[in-house]
């Protein structure tokens, strides 16, 4: 069976690409500070990135056949305000990381993320030019282009932000916007923020369809279509049940984030779907969320 160390195994994509483990597979999970965000008795191993010998004592202890590196700060307004900080991780643990794979010719797959692009086009490929906005984008596409000059053979997967189940530790927006309801508090949703929203579980299983074919260069996963936050909060309304739940119509600009946003962020997937790989459509991915959420009382009567 193949070994696959995957970094940041305690985060919202990491458990689930734990979740979704294929059975060719056996996977050892890094975490941190958060042990408690790990799928409940993974292989694990605590790792801090940024510390060199740390990361060359694992990958030798370890010995992956591959890395997925999914570590990262990922918070748009957490990386504006502390540049500095998230570029450790964010860059110089990733440019390490890919140096010490290709010394020991070990296949990597980073992923990236949507906010590489400006938000102008329609829908973006992976030959569209990266111009990002944001603090996070500008490490993400710095990261992206060290990735490929230290380790051609690496894959790099920009993915676009994703919504799911995950652990109490890293709950994603969803998690929150029912939880919200639950005590009868409204959601805001922007109406100008449009994305291609990605199940966390489409995104592992896209992950494991690029390992599996040991996938160079970038690949974009995006979810099956655009839509806006406001537009997204409705169509979970609808598939949860959750009828009387209050959605409030914001606009980006009646929130004040330190990170800029851009509008639209849509990204096509037409390369990847080349190769044989779709996300679920929304429909479906939301209707396989209403199974597995547990719903606490009065969420329970609907
Ligand atoms: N979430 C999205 O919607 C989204 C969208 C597009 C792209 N992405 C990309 O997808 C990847 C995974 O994102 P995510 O949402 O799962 O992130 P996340 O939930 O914020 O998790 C971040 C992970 O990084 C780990 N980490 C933080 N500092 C570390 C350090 N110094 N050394 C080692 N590990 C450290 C955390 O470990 P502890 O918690 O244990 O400290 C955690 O496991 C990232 O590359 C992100 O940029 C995410």
């Amino acid at each position: 069976m193949k070994k696959l160390l995957v970094t940041g195994a305690s985060g919202f994509l990491g458990w689930n690409v734990f979740k979704v483990q294929p059975p060719d597979w056996r996977l050892i999970g890094t975490w941190n500070k958060h042990e408690d965000g790990l799928w409940p008795r993974s292989e694990n191993y605590q790792l801090d990135l940024r510390d060199k010998d740390a990361v060359w004592k694992c990958l030798k202890e370890i010995n992956p056949d591959a890395v997925l590196h999914l570590a990262a700060f990922s918070d748009t307004n957490f990386c504006e305000e502390n540049p500095e900080k998230a570029k450790e991780l964010n860059v110089d643990a990733t440019a390490t990381l890919a140096g010490m794979c290709a010394d020991r010719h070990v296949h990597l797959l980073f992923t990236s993320s949507e906010q590489v692009f400006d938000g102008t086009k329609e829908a973006y490929q992976e030959s569209d030019a990266p111009n990002p906005k944001n603090e996070y984008g500008r490490q993400k596409l710095e990261a992206e282009q060290l990735v490929q000059a230290i380790y051609p053979e690496a894959s790099v997967v920009r993915i676009s932000v994703m919504y799911g189940l995950a652990s109490a530790a890293r709950p994603g927006f969803l998690q929150k916007w029912l939880d919200a309801w639950q005590h009868f508090f409204p959601v805001k949703a922007f109406y100008d923020e449009y994305r291609s929203f990605l199940g966390g579980a489409s995104a592992a299983r896209g992950l494991f369809h690029l390992l599996g074919q040991q996938a160079s260069g970038i690949f974009h996963i995006g979810g099956d279509q655009g839509l806006s936050r406001y537009d997204l909060a409705l169509l979970v309304k609808e598939r949860f049940r959750l009828e009387h739940a209050p959605v409030e119509i914001c606009s980006q600009k009646d929130v004040n984030m330190p990170a800029f946003r851009p509008p639209r962020l849509v990204l096509d997937n037409s390369l990847i779907a080349g190769t044989g790989f779709q996300p679920m459509p929304l429909d479906q991915e939301l209707d396989a969320l209403v199974q597995e959420f547990k719903l606490p009382p009065p969420f329970s009567d609907n």
